[in-house]
């Protein structure tokens, strides 16, 4: 029997947190309880799998969908992107929302009051992981609407969007693992919640959360290797040379291809992920999305004692272009992000001497 009596719930610890602000009117609190809400339905329809008939891709019938990304949408991106619109856009808290399932800015329907806060999310992340039953995960952001948009309840426009990081009030992800958590930030450190399936509320398990400086983990799609700049190759190869290399140490590689998994092993128990940007595809600079991806996970991990990083500068002072932005992305433990920012403020060396890329070597570019 879960021993959840001594515990906060989500709801105690939101109000324990509005005392903080006793001007505030509660509509925060209320759309974080409604975002939870929506992550406890994806969770729900996760568990059932198969049996829930939500596996594969959508309208396979009529050869897949795809979003704005071009990505193959599976049918439960857009059944979590649909849970996530219902459960929050009839309360009078929103003035908008952005979704990765969506191309435009989606508009709260006339018959709902307008408020101040504009929701950004991925509705399903790593979702190639779903027919393989990996964990998944939620990720959200919250901005709050510019001040002429609260006033006058217009629609809102993609430039409403484009806030950097720093700016988000709050931010976290649902993780749908063995167990469903939800983590949290309202700018206040960051908090772990854990599904009590019994009670159907989220229980605080994981109070302030915080990365150690150091580690010995790296995850990174190395598939990749041969696209990467200079600085990327040099910190993965140092790692790889282990206790004989510059590092002196061993290091362990973890690659589960769901950013929420991994933010939250690193939240857990440190280490790096980086997707940063490569030689890949030129129309790409990076892989995963700003502003529902990239920001999000930054403030995380910044609020947790971390470090998030573009490999240039800091995620959070990035002023974002478009909606759906792509953005290479470093995080995770201080020090060892800091590393990386220093390798790609150093000048370039032009050739590559170490061993892991020599001709036979696995890393070979
Ligand atoms: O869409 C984002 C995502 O699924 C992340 O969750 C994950 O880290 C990444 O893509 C996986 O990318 P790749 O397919 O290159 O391993």
């Amino acid at each position: 029997m879960p021993l959840t009596a001594n515990r906060s719930t989500l709801t105690q610890f939101l109000i324990e947190e509005r005392r903080r602000f006793p001007c505030a009117s509660g509509d925060f609190n209320a759309l974080i309880l409604d975002v939870a809400l929506a992550c406890k339905g994806i969770a729900r329809a996760v568990a059932f799998g198969e049996l829930g008939g939500v596996m594969g891709n959508h309208a396979a019938a009529q050869g897949g969908s795809v979003n704005v990304q071009g990505e193959t949408q599976k049918k439960l991106d857009v059944l979590s992107n649909d849970v996530f619109i219902r459960r929050t856009e009839w309360a009078g808290n929103l003035a908008g929302m952005a979704s990765e399932e969506m191309d435009l800015p989606y508009q709260i329907p006339g018959q709902f009051p307008r408020g101040k806060y504009l929701l950004v999310f991925d509705p399903l992340d790593g979702s190639s992981n779903i027919d393989v039953n990996v964990s998944v995960g939620s990720i959200f952001s919250v901005l709050r609407a510019p001040q002429e948009v609260e006033d006058s309840g217009r629609d809102v426009t993609e430039a409403d969007f484009l806030q950097p990081g720093a700016s988000q009030v709050a931010a976290g992800y649902a993780l749908y693992g063995p167990t469903t958590m939800l983590v949290l930030t309202v700018g206040d450190g960051v908090n772990g919640f854990t599904l009590d399936p019994n009670l159907g509320e989220f229980m605080l398990t994981h109070p302030k959360m915080q990365i150690p400086a150091d580690t010995q983990e790296f995850a990174i799609n190395a598939s990749n290797s041969r696209f990467w700049e200079a600085p990327v190759k040099r910190y993965v190869d140092e790692c790889l040379a282990g206790k004989t290399g510059p590092r002196a140490k061993d290091f362990n590689m973890r690659w589960i291809a769901s950013m929420v998994a991994e933010a939250h092993r690193i939240l857990m128990r440190g280490g790096v992920f980086l997707y940063p940007r490569d030689t890949k595809d030129a129309s790409r600079p990076g892989r995963l999305r700003l502003l529902y991806e990239a920001n999000p996970i930054g403030m995380l991990m910044e609020q947790a004692g971390g470090r998030a990083s573009t490999g240039h500068q800091p995620m959070l002072g990035v002023k974002p272009g478009s909606l759906h932005q792509r953005i290479g992305l470093v995080f995770g433990s201080r020090s060892e992000v800091e590393r990386i920012e220093r390798y790609h403020a150093e000048p370039v060396k032009t050739e590559q001497t170490n061993p892991l890329f020599a001709e036979r070597s696995l890393f070979r570019v």
